[in-house]
């Protein structure tokens, strides 16, 4: 996001005077903050969620796995959503399968904090949990999980520098996840079928060039790419047979 020209930006504090809040938020949203972590919140499906720079803002394709992933199970009772950030996939997965039990995990712990909060604020009863993709996860759940969702990070570290500024604001954790993209999903891909029961689901966010090397990545699955309301290759979808 291009910076306000600093004519604008007198102008600005000339009306509303250089002290003025209103100033302060212009300023930081021409500084290329997120407007979801000035206002404080996010929007994800009937959930109001809230995010800063701790996590990243959920986007409208997560809303898109959001969907794709809750019409393809009936009443699953086990839903794990893998790098969960705000927990936004697993407050809407709580919400939507109110008898299900949600675990959700991330490696940062500012991101669990957050989802920690989420979770009380919504009254929707998950269970966050800090540490690496599935390793906080209870052994009891351990080839039982009806649906597995995830948004891993899954930019290359070359290409962080061509985002849009405010991207470049949220946490690089939630961003870049090697040097080529796709180093979280293989690690998912290579593990989700052992903790999924047979007839379970998962349903992982992908980049829009990634759908045939990212699909190969789920190989003892029978992965399938499937593209958002603009086309774009952004989802790989599995069943465990
Ligand atoms: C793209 S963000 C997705 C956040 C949230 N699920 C959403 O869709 O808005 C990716 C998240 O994965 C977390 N993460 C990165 N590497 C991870 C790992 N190895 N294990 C668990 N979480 C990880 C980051 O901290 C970040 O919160």
């Amino acid at each position: 996001m291009e910076s306000l020209p600093s004519h604008e930006m007198s102008r600005l504090e000339a009306v509303a005077g250089p002290d003025n809040p209103l100033a302060d938020l212009v300023r930081r949203r021409a500084d290329g903050e997120p407007l979801q972590y000035i206002e404080g919140t996010a929007a994800f499906g009937p959930l109001e969620l809230l995010v800063d720079e701790r996590v990243l803002v959920p986007r409208p394709e997560t809303e898109g796995l959001f969907d794709i992933a809750s019409r393809m199970v009936r009443h699953p009772e086990v839903i794990v959503d893998l790098c969960t950030g705000s927990g936004a996939l697993a407050l809407a997965l709580k919400h939507a399968f109110p008898g299900s039990s949600v675990f959700a995990t991330d490696i940062s712990p500012e991101a669990i904090e957050v989802a920690t909060y989420n979770r009380f604020r919504s009254g929707l009863a998950i269970y966050p949990a800090e540490g690496d993709l599935f390793d906080p996860l209870p052994a009891s759940i351990f080839g039982e999980v009806d649906l597995i969702v995830a948004n891993p990070p899954y930019v290359a570290d070359a290409d962080l520098a061509s985002l849009p500024t405010d991207v470049q604001r949220e946490p690089h954790v939630a961003l870049v996840s090697g040097p080529t993209g796709l180093e979280v999903i293989e690690r998912i891909g290579a593990t989700a079928v052992e903790w999924l029961r047979p007839g379970g689901v998962i349903v992982c966010e992908i980049g829009e060039t990634q759908g045939d090397s990212a699909s190969r990545a789920f190989r003892d699955l029978p992965a399938v790419v499937r593209q958002d309301l603009n086309g774009r290759d952004r989802y790989v979808v599995a069943v465990k047979p």
